[in-house]
């Protein structure tokens, strides 16, 4: 049975300046939920009620945001507002969070080894990576773990992307798997050129591992860009025994980029009873004034 979690936090958020200065970029919001608590619900509705946070010097403030907060709660409750209340103490219940350092920013692979200790070799264990969101709501990663179970084997998400964006992914050499949806994974190559790229099917942040990936994480040079890279060992796990690729067939946001975080910020928020009615016309109203030139929109609207 897969319980753990890991959560790979370390990340300076570079692209997220001047905001990342002071506010790690887990924390930042989709509507009014940081990603970071999407991901760990997403653990809970998959029973993964362990989670481990990988994260670094200047990031606490994530694991506070899973603590009591009990001075705010007593505010709340003699306001009588109990839905307010209600969501700030639940978070404490999601999961037991633990969080260990991960010092140097070694890259994915390396900051996946910092949970040898905490996972331990003989249990399987899931990763998900805090830029890739995944509808929230869906069973995708309870599906990943359902294929672990059935087969025993490492399981990653794919996507498919255009033949260009091959060089900002894990890209895997497949053949088809058992199932519907289902591939079997020979081989994979972090980030490569897209001339070289085996296929169009990308890794997307969300793994089920077993603990055996560690004694390869500790033994792997390091890859592209000069970093331990988690994509290295898979390719090594699939050399003994293909992995599972499961396709990706729900929404999934990539909040790493700012693009993708504002897409997800609007497109969750149409899906809120309480903020579509109002976001519709509102968005009508603005793409009329942009089609009538009535908005100062940088570059060509159609672009
Ligand atoms: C990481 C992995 C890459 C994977 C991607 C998914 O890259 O190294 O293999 O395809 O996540 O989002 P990153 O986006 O952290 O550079």
């Amino acid at each position: 049975m897969v319980s753990k979690a890991v959560l790979p936090v370390a990340g300076l958020g570079t692209r997220f300046l001047p905001v990342t200065k002071s506010v790690p970029k887990e924390l930042l919001p989709v509507v009014d939920t940081p990603a970071l608590q999407l991901l760990i619900e997403e653990c809970a509705r998959c029973a993964l009620d362990d989670v481990l946070l990988v994260t670094a010097m200047g990031k606490s403030s994530m694991e506070d945001h899973f603590d009591r907060r009990l001075d705010l709660e007593a505010e709340l409750a003699a306001k009588g507002k109990d839905a307010e209340l209600a969501a700030v103490r639940d978070l404490a219940g999601l999961a037991r969070i633990h969080s260990t350092r991960q010092g140097e920013a070694l890259g994915l692979g390396h900051a996946v080894l910092q949970a040898k200790a905490h996972v331990g070799v003989d249990e399987s264990f899931a990763v998900l990576l805090g830029d890739d969101i995944v509808d929230p709501g869906s069973d995708f990663l309870q599906r990943m773990i359902a294929v672990h179970e059935r087969t025993g084997r490492p399981v990653v998400a794919l996507l498919e992307v255009q033949p260009e964006q091959a060089s900002m992914y894990g890209i895997a050499t497949v053949e088809p798997g058992e199932q519907p949806g289902e591939h079997l994974i020979s081989g994979l190559v972090e980030k490569p050129d897209p001339a070289d790229a085996p296929s169009n099917l990308a890794v997307i942040g969300r793994y089920v591992l077993p603990g055996t990936i560690f004694s390869v994480l500790e033994d792997l040079p390091p890859g592209r860009g000069g970093e331990i890279q988690l994509t290295d060992a898979l390719e090594h796990l699939a050399a003994d025994e293909p992995i599972v690729g499961l396709t990706l067939d729900v929404p999934r946001f990539d909040t790493g980029d700012r693009l993708g975080y504002l897409q997800a910020n609007v497109e969750l928020a149409l899906r809120r009873a309480d903020l579509a009615p109002a976001l519709v016309p509102w968005l009508r109203e603005l793409l009329h004034r942009i089609d009538d030139g009535d908005l100062d929109v940088a570059g060509p609207a159609d672009a």
